[in-house]
């Protein structure tokens, strides 16, 4: 290379300065942060002196944390050991533990692809049939709700993106009313809260000392809100918790709501996956809409039609007219149309050609029933065998209490980190398992982990 003068008169102290010589590559000479410097060698041999500014505008961006649930996924993938469960995300696995698709969503999307079905774009609120659909799974195809035109339903996507866009509608029309979430809850809850500007506090949910609801705790802290806060509950399957009120409680809940002129608004990921009933895991949002009170419905057909991927979910809110109805609808296309345009249009034709459909809706039913069926028989397993290994007298029913896809083991944090670190299995730090990951051969296994953990580790 050609010897030559330089000035660095004009380079920051914080500067990264290199050579680059065509024919041996780039030679770092310093590590100064903000720009490069470069001695280029042209073909005639000249060298010539090329600043670069290497400064981003976007240095100011951090490193954002990996998310919680999702994490534990990229934690179980990494790791090698062959003994290793994934109990972490809310995805059912078959027995063999592998992702399932539903034999109906299969016929379902072959009807389609015998229809010649075109993907145009769907209106701003989704699929005509889909809504229908959707608001009549939920509620009852005779609800009075529903007979008289009182439910606006906008198709979401998915479970989150229907919770987002009714924060965002809360944040927009209820400027300042507080979202009352329980404590725990499902980690996104807090997230779509924040990110809508929506404030939010906890009310007590669960109860460390019997494993089980702080029913007291809970209607205690929904009486102190201040009135006219939205209370998020969950419609069936509490995430994390797998704690459900009984329909007494939901009663006495749906009382305190009401005195306090709170507005309920439910996120229903789990219709028909909790008890393998679509009708009895709607009834608690049955019961708020019985009493004629206005709420919101956030539904999911993640879990319930496998349609993770899919993005197929609703918000439904539930108003005291028609003429209402149709003016909230309006205002939540508003918000829809700079968000995300428009929904997708796959999912929406699944769920309304299977609900449309006599006999592939009750193919769906029977299929639900088994994917509950085979969480419930993994459940009882689980017990039966915590039960028989453990010799210490402790009390493991509140897992047969619990209903759908998660259990709460009731370890802390440091026994989560020894499920994961000493047996493999991979869990979210609350201490929740999800039981649709598990089966029947791993359950002994996971019970020795979970033993060991309770009561060798504090
Ligand atoms: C309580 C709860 N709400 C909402 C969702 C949203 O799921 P998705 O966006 O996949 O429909 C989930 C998923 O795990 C959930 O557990």
């Amino acid at each position: 290379m050609a010897s030559t003068m330089l000035s660095l008169a004009s380079v920051s102290p914080s500067s990264s300065i290199s050579i680059h010589d065509t024919h041996k590559g780039k030679i770092k000479l310093g590590s100064l942060e903000r720009s490069n410097l470069f001695l280029k060698t042209e073909p005639v041999g000249r060298v010539s002196m090329v600043a670069a500014v290497n400064t981003s505008r976007f240095d100011g961006v951090t490193m954002a944390p990996p998310d919680p649930i999702l994490g534990v996924s990229e934690a179980f993938k990494a790791s090698t050991n062959e003994k290793k469960l994934n109990l972490g995300v809310g995805a059912y696995r078959t027995e063999e533990l592998q992702p399932y698709v539903l034999t109906v969503v299969k016929k379902a999307e072959n009807l389609m692809l015998q229809r010649g079905e075109n993907k145009e774009y769907l209106p701003i609120e989704g699929l005509a049939a889909f809504n229908q659909a959707t608001a009549e799974l939920l509620f009852g195809a005779d609800n009075p709700v529903i007979k008289e035109q009182r439910v606006a339903t906008v198709q979401g996507l998915s479970g989150t993106g229907s919770l987002r866009l009714a924060a965002a509608f809360i944040e927009r029309y209820f400027p300042g009313a507080k979202a009352l979430i329980s404590s725990p809850t499902w980690g996104n809850h807090k997230n779509i809260f924040n990110d809508a500007g929506v404030p939010w506090s906890e009310y007590r949910y669960y109860d460390p000392k019997t494993v089980g609801l702080d029913f007291e705790g809970m209607i205690a802290d929904i009486k102190a809100a201040p009135e006219g806060s939205f209370v998020l509950l969950h419609g069936c399957a509490h995430n994390p918790t797998g704690i459900d009120p009984t329909p007494d409680q939901w009663e006495k809940i749906a009382d305190v709501i009401q005195e306090k002129n709170h507005i309920p608004f439910f996120d229903v990921a789990y219709q028909g996956f909790a008890s393998g009933s679509l009708d009895a895991d709607a009834a608690s949002v049955r019961l708020f809409a019985a009493r004629g009170m206005e709420l919101l419905v956030a539904q999911s057909y993640s879990k319930n039609l496998g349609l993770y991927a899919e993005r197929i979910g609703a918000i439904n809110v539930v108003l005291t007219s028609s003429d209402t109805a149709v003016r909230v609808k309006s205002q939540l296309k508003r918000l829809a149309r700079p968000m995300y345009s428009n929904p997708p249009i796959h999912g929406a034709k699944i769920v309304a050609n299977i609900v449309g459909d006599p006999t592939l809706f009750s193919e769906w039913k029977a299929e639900m029933e088994m994917m509950a069926g085979r969480i419930k028989n993994v459940r009882q397993k689980l017990f039966d065998s915590l039960c028989a290994k453990d010799k210490s007298g402790k009390d493991w029913s509140f897992i047969l209490k619990q209903i759908g896809m998660f259990s709460f083991t009731g370890l802390n944090k440091t026994q989560t980190e020894n499920m994961t670190n000493k047996w493999h299995v991979f869990m979210t730090k609350d201490g929740r398992i999800s039981l649709a990951g598990l089966n029947l051969a791993k359950c002994e296994y996971l019970s020795d982990a979970i033993i060991d953990s309770y009561h060798n580790v504090s």
